[in-house]
């Protein structure tokens, strides 16, 4: 890969486990924690979505807690959870290999930068909590008030860095990311962890990797 000047992760899904939440109450959630947390995942990002097409904008922090009640009703899950759950969302463990990675890649002078859907307050708890200070910049779709895949919210970096679309690298485990992200003109590579089947949305990522370690190969 050439001529790449800035290399941007997605946060959620990327960099942090967005189950280790749930996980870390498996014993009190009992066998289903797996599917509950899969479906409130899921119901944040459909909120997201559904509030840029409604222009009703929530920010991300609101989005989870109301994506969150829905998924407790759904799973019957005891209402005494909610709070433990949400502090759990705020410190996210990242992935194994993310840290070290992202160490390396800075060592390699890249400019290292994360544009995610969730506000500033919760991706700067998140970086300082795991201790990954390499970044940077942290951009926020607050910054335009609309959820990816706004091509609004992929402007925001290339404005910044005063950049081509096609000099940065952007990495996402969420295969519609990639797909907005590449579509808007970014090399966008896939981190496919759980080896799953991309979406058929006009893009289809020159690179995949299966964790970012794999990053150090290719870039
Ligand atoms: C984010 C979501 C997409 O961090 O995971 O932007």
């Amino acid at each position: 890969m050439k001529n790449i000047k800035a290399i941007i992760f997605d946060a959620y899904g990327t960099l942090f486990d967005v189950n280790s939440a749930a996980e870390k109450c498996k014993d009190k959630i009992g066998s289903k924690w797996e599917s509950f947390s899969n479906y409130w995942r899921t119901t944040q990002l459909e909120y997201t979505w559904l509030r840029s097409l409604m222009k009703r904008h929530k920010d991300f922090w609101k989005i989870t807690e109301d994506s969150l009640d829905k998924s407790m009703k759904v799973f019957n899950i005891n209402p005494n959870m909610k709070s433990q759950l949400l502090d759990l969302y705020k410190i996210l463990s990242p992935y194994p290999e993310v840290k070290e990675t992202l160490q390396l890649l800075k060592e390699k002078n890249y400019k290292l930068s994360i544009l995610s859907n969730g506000t500033p307050t919760l991706l700067n708890e998140l970086v300082s909590r795991n201790n990954l200070k390499v970044f940077d910049d942290i951009f926020s779709v607050e910054e335009v008030g609309i959820f990816k895949p706004d091509s609004k919210v992929y402007d925001i970096p290339v404005k910044k860095y005063k950049i081509e679309k096609h000099e940065v690298a952007f990495l996402s485990a969420n295969t519609w990311d990639v797909s907005g992200g590449g579509n808007y003109g970014y090399n966008a590579i896939w981190v496919n962890r759980n080896n799953i089947i991309f979406d058929n949305l006009d893009y289809f990522p020159e690179s995949q990797i299966n964790n970012l370690k794999d990053l150090l190969d290719i870039i």
